[in-house]
């Protein structure tokens, strides 16, 4: 019995497979590379220290996915494929609903065919738009306020409308909030093609000298130093919340809905600061303003995690800050040859 984690060469997904490997899991890798390198498997390889099947496919391709369930026994599958640029989604909005909704459809149905009805699937905490209050819990109102959060929210339902039609699907909803850092190897990590638009990436960038300046998008929210707030979450701790996802699957007799968050929330400055700290660089900014879409404060209420698969987060943002240097200062250029 098997595992496929679709967008597996991607960052969450290749920090995933590796703690999935090292619990004894089999494991196949399917990605269409649109976002990852295969550089990013080979370093998971040398990490857990064998092989693993890799297939280059599209999850929107029944035949590339059906070729998959033949050639393997799956059990149950951990759909990370997906993109992800909030601000590409509003100029192309087809593309984020063509890639993410259609894509999880064709996995669903191809699922279905082959009797695999075990999905953890990545969602977002974008999902709550701009909560009245934090910390925020699973039955707080959702809304979207750009295509790609909306491309989350659909699949969510899609998923529940399956649910109610086969009651024998297990399906998980991990709603991630801000995943930072990096594999302590500092082998593997977030390469971003071109420009970052977060924020951790971003700073590492500034940091390692690629980029000259941080702009921190407005300082006249409501906070306590009037910078945006989040709940930054390590990698390899989200990694542990989809470990504690798949292990605990079957006993599930509803569609789960759990945020993955550590409950404490960050400025955008005390970021910085953690970061400096961390990495003993200088990051030079400049308060611009306000990003459209924008919110003051989101962070989680983690404790439905907790209760429900013995998970939460124990990375502090010190570490989080540090293991995202190691990857960003050992490989300035991503996966990339160093140029
Ligand atoms: P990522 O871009 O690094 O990984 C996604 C992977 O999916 C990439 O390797 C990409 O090549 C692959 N992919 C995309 N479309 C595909 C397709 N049609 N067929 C096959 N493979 C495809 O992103 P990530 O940060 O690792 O995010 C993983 C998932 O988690 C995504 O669904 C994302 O929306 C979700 N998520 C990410 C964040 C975040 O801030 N990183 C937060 C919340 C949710
Ligand atoms: C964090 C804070 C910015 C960049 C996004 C998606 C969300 C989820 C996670 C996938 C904010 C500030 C940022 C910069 C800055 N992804 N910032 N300068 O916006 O919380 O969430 O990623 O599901 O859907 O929207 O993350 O890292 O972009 O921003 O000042 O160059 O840093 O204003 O306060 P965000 P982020």
């Amino acid at each position: 019995m098997a595992i496929l984690v679709t967008g597996g060469a991607g960052y969450i997904g290749s920090h995933t497979v590796i703690l999935l490997k090292e619990m004894g899991q089999d494991i196949i890798i399917f990605d269409n590379l649109s976002n990852a390198s295969k550089e990013a498997i080979l370093r998971v390889e040398r990490i857990v220290g064998e092989s693993i099947p890799f297939v280059q496919g599209d999850i929107r391709n029944k035949d590339d996915l059906s070729s998959v369930f033949e050639q393997y026994d799956i059990d149950a599958v951990i759909h990370f494929a997906g993109l992800k640029a909030v601000g590409e989604s509003v100029s192309k909005p087809l593309k984020y609903y063509d890639n993410n909704i259609v894509g999880t459809i064709t996995l669903c149905e191809v699922m279905a065919k082959y009797q695999c009805k075990s999905i953890v699937f990545s969602s977002s905490a974008t999902v709550y738009g701009d909560p009245e209050t934090t910390p925020i819990k699973e039955d707080f109102p959702t809304s979207a306020t750009n295509p790609y959060g909306r491309s989350k929210l659909f699949i969510e339902e899609i998923l529940r409308d399956i649910y109610v039609s086969d009651t024998s699907w297990k399906i998980v909803l991990l709603r991630y909030f801000n995943p930072v850092g990096a594999h302590p190897s500092g082998t593997i990590g977030e390469d971003p093609l071109g420009l970052p638009n977060n924020l951790m990436p971003y700073i590492a960038q500034t940091a390692v000298g690629k980029l000259k300046t941080l702009n921190i998008f407005g300082d006249d929210y409501d906070t306590m130093d009037g910078t945006g707030v989040r709940d930054y979450i390590h990698v390899m701790d989200l990694a542990m919340g989809h470990v504690k996802a798949i292990e605990k699957i079957a006993q599930f007799t509803e569609v789960m809905t759990i945020n993955l968050g550590t409950g404490n929330g960050y400025s955008v400055l005390e970021m910085v600061k953690n970061f400096e700290k961390a990495s003993g660089k200088k990051v030079p900014y400049t308060i611009v303003p306000r990003r459209a879409g924008d919110i003051a404060t989101c962070y989680a209420d983690p404790s439905y995690a907790k209760e429900i698969l013995d998970w939460e987060a124990k990375k502090d943002v010190y570490t989080m800050c540090k293991d995202s240097w190691r990857w960003q200062s050992n490989n300035p250029n991503g996966y990339k040859e160093d140029v």
